[in-house]
C-alpha cells in the first residue's frame, strides 16, 4: 500500500468518476440483511422500552467517554447486551422504500454491516458466537464454545482485552449493499458509517458504566476467516470490546 494507493482511491471514487451505478441501471436492490435458517436457534432481546436503563446527563456521558482496555470478571446482562446492540444497529423502522431507519446514520440509508458478537461472560447466554439479527432484535446462535474469544484476539495481533472481555461485537461489511446506490464511493461510505456504529457504542457503553475498545488493529485475512466470509462479498472491517470497567 503507498501513498498513491489511497489517492488513487479517493480520485476513482469522486463523484464525476463513477459509473452508472446498479440502481440507475435498474437492478434490485440486495436484502436489507443476510437471510438466516428460520430452524437456527434464534434468542429474542428485550425491547429497549422494557428495560429500566438508568437516565443519565448525555454532556457528561459525552465527557466520561473513553477507552478501556481492562475489564472486571463480572458478566454483562441479556438486558445490557440487548441495549447496547439496539444503540449501535437497532432497526427503529422499515420504511416501504424499503429501507432501515436505524439508531446511527448510513449514507443514503444503506446500513450495509452486519453485526456478530463473540460472548465468553453474558449471564443467560451459552458462551460462543452469535449473530445480530436487527430487523428481528435477535439473536442467532452460530457455535457453542468458550475458545472464540481467545481466537480472535489472536487474529487482532494478540490484543488481551478482547480474549478477556465478557463480549466483543464485530462489525461485516457488505459492500455491494452500498455500492448498488453509490458504486466505488459507497467504500468511502461504509467506512464513514462504521465510526458511526462505534460511537454509538461507546456513548451507550458509557451510559451503563461499561468501559470499550475500539478494534481496528487486526490481521484481516484471519478475521475473515474466524468468520468464516470471503473478504470480497463481506469482510470484517471494525470492532469493540466490551465490559464492566474496573477501578480506575
Ligand atoms: C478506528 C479506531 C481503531 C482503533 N483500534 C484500536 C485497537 O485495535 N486497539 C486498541 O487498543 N485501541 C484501538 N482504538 C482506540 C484508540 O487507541 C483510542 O480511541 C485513542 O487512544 C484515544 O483514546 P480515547 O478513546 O480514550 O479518547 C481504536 C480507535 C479507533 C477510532
Amino acid at each position: 500500500m503507498t501513498t498513491s494507493d489511497g489517492i488513487n482511491f479517493l480520485q476513482r471514487s469522486e463523484n464525476r468518476n463513477m459509473e452508472p451505478s446498479p440502481e440507475s441501471r435498474g437492478i434490485p436492490q440486495p436484502p436489507l440483511e443476510y437471510p438466516y435458517d428460520p430452524a437456527a436457534t434464534i434468542i429474542p432481546l428485550p425491547a429497549v422500552c422494557e428495560i429500566n436503563i438508568p437516565s443519565r446527563d448525555f454532556y457528561t456521558v459525552m465527557e466520561n467517554r473513553r477507552t478501556w482496555r481492562r475489564y472486571t470478571d463480572a458478566e454483562i446482562s441479556l438486558n445490557e447486551l440487548a441495549y447496547l446492540l439496539w444503540c449501535s444497529q437497532g432497526v427503529k423502522r422499515v420504511t416501504s422504500r424499503p429501507v432501515t431507519m436505524r439508531m446511527v446514520p448510513s449514507g443514503g440509508a444503506r446500513h450495509p454491516f452486519e453485526t456478530y458478537i463473540v460472548a465468553s461472560r453474558v449471564t443467560g447466554l451459552e458462551p460462543g458466537l452469535y449473530r445480530y439479527l436487527a430487523i428481528n432484535h435477535s439473536l442467532q446462535q452460530l457455535a457453542a464454545g468458550t475458545q472464540y474469544a481467545a481466537e480472535i484476539g489472536e487474529a487482532c495481533l494478540s490484543q488481551a482485552h478482547i480474549r478477556d472481555c465478557p463480549v466483543s461485537f464485530w462489525w461485516g461489511a457488505i459492500p455491494e449493499r452500498s455500492t448498488w446506490r453509490y458504486g466505488t464511493r459507497g467504500y468511502r461510505y461504509m467506512l464513514l458509517d462504521a465510526g458511526h456504529i462505534c460511537q454509538n457504542l461507546y456513548l451507550a457503553a458509557e451510559s451503563i458504566d461499561c468501559g470499550i475498545c475500539a478494534i481496528g488493529a487486526f490481521d484481516d485475512e484471519a478475521l475473515n476467516k474466524f468468520w468464516g466470509v470471503d473478504g470480497i462479498t463481506q469482510f470484517f472491517i471494525y470492532g469493540a470490546s466490551l465490559g464492566k470497567k474496573p477501578a480506575d
